[in-house]
């Protein structure tokens, strides 16, 4: 079922990324003009969208499929996050509330990494979307050993404008490194739920598993629905 569309006849989601692996051609694209694609459109447009998309599946795959052709677009482009919410901090990696839907069925954050910050290994509980902004991210993934070990599976440098993707079904378990060793990096993530207040995990390497609630680093969010000075 096509989702509904916000502006102007829809384009199909192969018409706009040619690498078609992360599509489902079930599910069509908002045409988005480039005068709407200003600074502060661009969160909005993507809060929109991803809304549509949830209202026309639950499918899970669908959701990641093109909620990451969503994301795609959103990260290619790197002139829209507020600097506040771009910010790293001296002593760990930062997750920035940037959006959190009101019947809390997704979530948008900015993480940043400084200079030789990590994750501890962790999972997530939900789905979740994880699109490089800036910088290098490197990610490695695990899965469970019968014993309740952890094994690593693989590990990946993703770079901006890359997206990968996490959730009970497909691969849970990752830590993920500032693939920078000079530079701060910046990601945005979309969830499946309210992921600041969800309970999950961190492990260590043997598979003890200690639960954790993260929360949030800001205490505002952008305020991306002021219409005044925009069409
Ligand atoms: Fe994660």
């Amino acid at each position: 079922m096509p989702c509904p569309t916000l502006h102007g006849p829809p384009l199909k989601a192969r018409d706009v990324f040619k690498h078609g692996s992360l599509l489902s051609e079930n599910y069509w694209l908002p045409r988005v003009t480039s005068q709407q694609q200003s600074t502060t459109t661009r969160l909005r447009g993507f809060v929109t969208a991803f809304a549509d998309l949830l209202a026309a599946t639950r499918d899970e795959q669908a959701i990641l499929d093109s909620g990451s052709a969503l994301l795609a677009r959103l990260i290619a482009t790197d002139d829209w996050l507020p600097e506040e919410f771009a910010r790293p901090d001296p002593d760990r990696y930062q997750q920035y509330l940037l959006h959190c839907d009101s019947r809390e069925r997704f979530s948008i954050v900015s993480f940043v990494w400084g200079p030789g910050q990590s994750t501890p290994i962790h999972d997530h509980s939900v789905w979740g979307l994880v699109g490089v902004l800036r910088g290098a991210e490197k990610v490695e993934r695990f899965g469970r050993l019968p014993s309740g070990a952890l094994a690593a599976e693989s590990e990946e440098l993703l770079h901006a404008g890359q997206v990968d993707a996490v959730s009970p079904r497909i691969g849970d378990i990752h830590r993920v490194t500032n693939g920078l060793a000079d530079r701060p990096s910046v990601s945005i993530h979309v969830y499946g739920a309210n992921i600041g207040a969800v309970e999950r995990a961190t492990y260590t390497p043997d598979g003890a598993r200690k639960s954790f609630i993260s929360g949030y680093a800001n205490r505002v969010i952008p305020n991306f629905w002021d219409r005044s000075k925009q069409p």
